[in-house]
């Protein structure tokens, strides 16, 4: 969340479930397998439930996920778990109280810990959770994280912190995948990597005899776009076929003045025709604009 916050867009700015259950039918006819709703805040949304079980009737569709904040999740859980949900990605960067408001900007640390315990214990397995290591802030807590996953079902999930409008970026933050396992190989030497594949954004780990595993998507300082296969729709209704590119394809608008699914399945098709080989580099991505991480959605 940048300082200054983001200005709340009206509704109508805001695509409708109609519109987004229109473009989820016409993508995974066309081949998509899995979905995941982000945000924004996904669970702040009204009726997310009812979208969920409609999205989950589609048929062809293998997954369907949510990452989320976790603070509104040990109330919805179990609703979202009947609806359909799949898996699920809680993002918490820190264990440390004070932190968790420096960096959310509102208390709720153990409401977000619960959250993680109450999803393992619903039988989701493993747990994702996502925490962005930034330097200076919280690469003490790596090891915190890698023994959560002593005891619990969970993949922790250590994001390279990306350069986006207003998260007050800079070089110095940035601290390499290799850097992190270096600094959990000091106390846990036996922590290796397992398992390999091309499409896969994490690359896996673990500390031999834990339940869990750690993942490191490492998009900065060893990039997976070859083997990159998503897509990207905002709440606003625009298409970005890379998270680091700025360029984005209106499909709300294209909706709205009546296009048919046909056009609008070509549109897709067009934009995707333009993904790069691989994005720019993180200092070319640091230099170029793009919107905020909270207006894209991860
Ligand atoms: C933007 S959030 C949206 C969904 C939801 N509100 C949440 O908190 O999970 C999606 C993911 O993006 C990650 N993220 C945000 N800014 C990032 C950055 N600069 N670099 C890497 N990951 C980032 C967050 O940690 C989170 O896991």
């Amino acid at each position: 969340m940048p300082a200054e916050g983001v200005a709340l867009r009206p509704k109508s700015h805001i695509l409708s479930f109609e519109e987004i259950l229109r473009l989820a039918s016409l993508l995974v006819a066309h081949g998509v397998t899995k979905i995941r709703l982000t945000g924004g805040e996904p669970l702040i949304r009204k009726e997310l439930v009812q979208l969920v079980s409609r999205l989950s009737s589609l048929e062809g569709l293998e997954e369907l996920t949510i990452t989320t904040n976790g603070l509104l999740l040990p109330r919805k859980l179990d609703e979202l778990k009947s609806a359909g949900i799949t898996g699920f990605n809680i993002s918490l960067d820190t264990l440390q109280e004070e932190r968790f408001k420096e960096i959310t900007r509102r208390p709720g640390l153990d409401t977000v810990l619960d959250a993680i315990r109450m999803t393992a214990d619903a039988g989701y397995d493993p747990v994702k959770v996502n925490c962005v290591v930034i330097r200076g802030f919280n690469e003490d807590e790596l090891v915190d994280f890698v023994d959560m996953s002593q005891h619990l079902p969970v993949e922790i999930r250590f994001i390279e912190y990306m350069p986006f409008d207003g998260n007050a970026w800079s070089n110095a933050k940035f601290l390499p995948y290799q850097e992190m396992t270096d600094i959990i190989q000091e106390t846990h030497p036996a922590f290796q990597r397992f398992g390999e594949s091309d499409s896969e954004t994490a690359k896996l780990w673990r500390v031999p005899g834990y339940q869990g595993t750690v993942g490191f998507i490492s998009s900065m300082s060893d990039h997976f776009c070859s083997g990159c296969n998503r897509i990207r729709i905002t709440a606003d209704g625009k298409l970005k076929v890379c998270l680091f590119g700025a360029s984005e394809v209106n499909l709300r608008d294209a909706m709205r003045d009546g296009i048919s699914d046909e056009q609008l399945i070509g549109n897709v098709q067009e934009a995707l025709s333009r993904k790069k080989a691989s994005h720019a580099g993180m200092d070319a991505i640091a230099a170029s604009e793009n919107r905020p991480m909270i207006l894209i959605g991860g």
